[in-house]
């Protein structure tokens, strides 16, 4: 019997083995071949949600190195200029900054609109061409879309479950980190369909990493996460879907902005490690 056992263990141990190493093969050959086949985005249109700061901003940054063309949208126009401006200095042909609230349906819709129709606007049909004073009009059918949308905008309440005095203060996670996700992606769509594009959603390790205090913010990117692994199987081939779950990434909000639990956006680095 104790033979038999033995025999069994070193069976499933090389077996293991195998699997494990034909595994990481695998996968390093796919790393690979996705470092070798990058998407080249020079030209595309790329609509990034909260963009005024941290990885949104950084975000747009790297498409605009790229050459991509940027809509960039949050609340905040000011921050949303200056950061347009740079992504235009950097290698961006155009980026165009939209006021607008994910939370609203209108505003997504609204922003959305106003993306394609920007970018549609700035890529003439028509081309004149002068062959030896020989004038010729050229017109194309151009077709604009949204190539790539990157749902990014997000808060984050802080606050012990015991503690709210009113627990709808809470509903801006869902409203801005999950509800705005989706409207963004049910506008843009058709879009991406058309363009056969990409959705980038900025989701969180917290959707499957749990701590106290964020309970409603770790719900939300449950939620975002659950939602998109299921546009995935929906969606097939017909738009691409990739999930970010980042860790801890310096930006304001892990400077301190939360949402406190009179749902207002606070600054306060002692939160930080309360
Ligand atoms: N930093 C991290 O450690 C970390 C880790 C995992 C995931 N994330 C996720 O990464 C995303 C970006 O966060 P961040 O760290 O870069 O923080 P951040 O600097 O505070 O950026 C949040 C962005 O969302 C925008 N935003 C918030 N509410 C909005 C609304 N209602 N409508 C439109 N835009 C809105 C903000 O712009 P306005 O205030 O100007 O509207 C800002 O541009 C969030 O979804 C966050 O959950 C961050």
């Amino acid at each position: 019997m104790d033979m038999i056992d033995k025999f069994m263990h070193a069976v499933l141990s090389i077996t293991f083995f195998v699997f494990f190493l034909h595994y990481r093969l695998f996968t390093s050959l796919v790393a690979t071949a996705r470092s070798l086949f990058k998407e080249n985005v020079s030209g595309k249109v790329v609509l990034i949600t909260g963009a005024s700061s941290g990885i949104g901003e950084h975000v747009a940054y790297e498409y605009a190195r790229r050459g991509a063309c940027l809509a960039v949208v949050a609340r905040r126009e000011h921050r949303l200029r200056q950061v347009a401006a740079v992504c235009e200095i950097i290698g961006s042909p155009e980026a165009v900054y939209i006021v607008g609230d994910v939370a609203k349906m209108e505003d997504c819709q609204q922003f959305v609109e106003a993306t394609v129709s920007y970018f549609g606007h700035c890529k003439q049909p028509i081309r004149r061409l002068d062959f030896g004073g020989f004038n010729f009009l050229l017109v194309f059918d151009v077709v604009v879309t949204v190539d790539h949308l990157v749902t990014n905008a997000g808060v984050t309440p802080v606050c012990m479950f015991k503690d709210y005095d009113d627990i709808t203060k809470a509903s801006p996670a869902m409203e801005i980190n999950f509800w705005g996700s989706v409207y963004s992606t049910y506008y843009a769509y058709g879009h991406l369909k058309k363009s056969k594009g990409k959705i980038i959603v900025i989701a969180s390790s917290t959707g499957w990493l749990f701590a106290p205090r964020l309970s409603f913010y770790s719900a939300s990117k449950a939620a975002v996460i659950s939602f998109y692994e299921t546009l995935r199987y929906e969606f097939g081939g017909d738009i691409g879907i990739t999930i970010v779950t980042p860790g801890l990434i310096k930006t304001e909000m892990t400077d301190g902005k939360f949402l406190s639990k009179e749902a207002r956006l606070q600054l306060d680095p002692e939160m930080r490690d309360g």
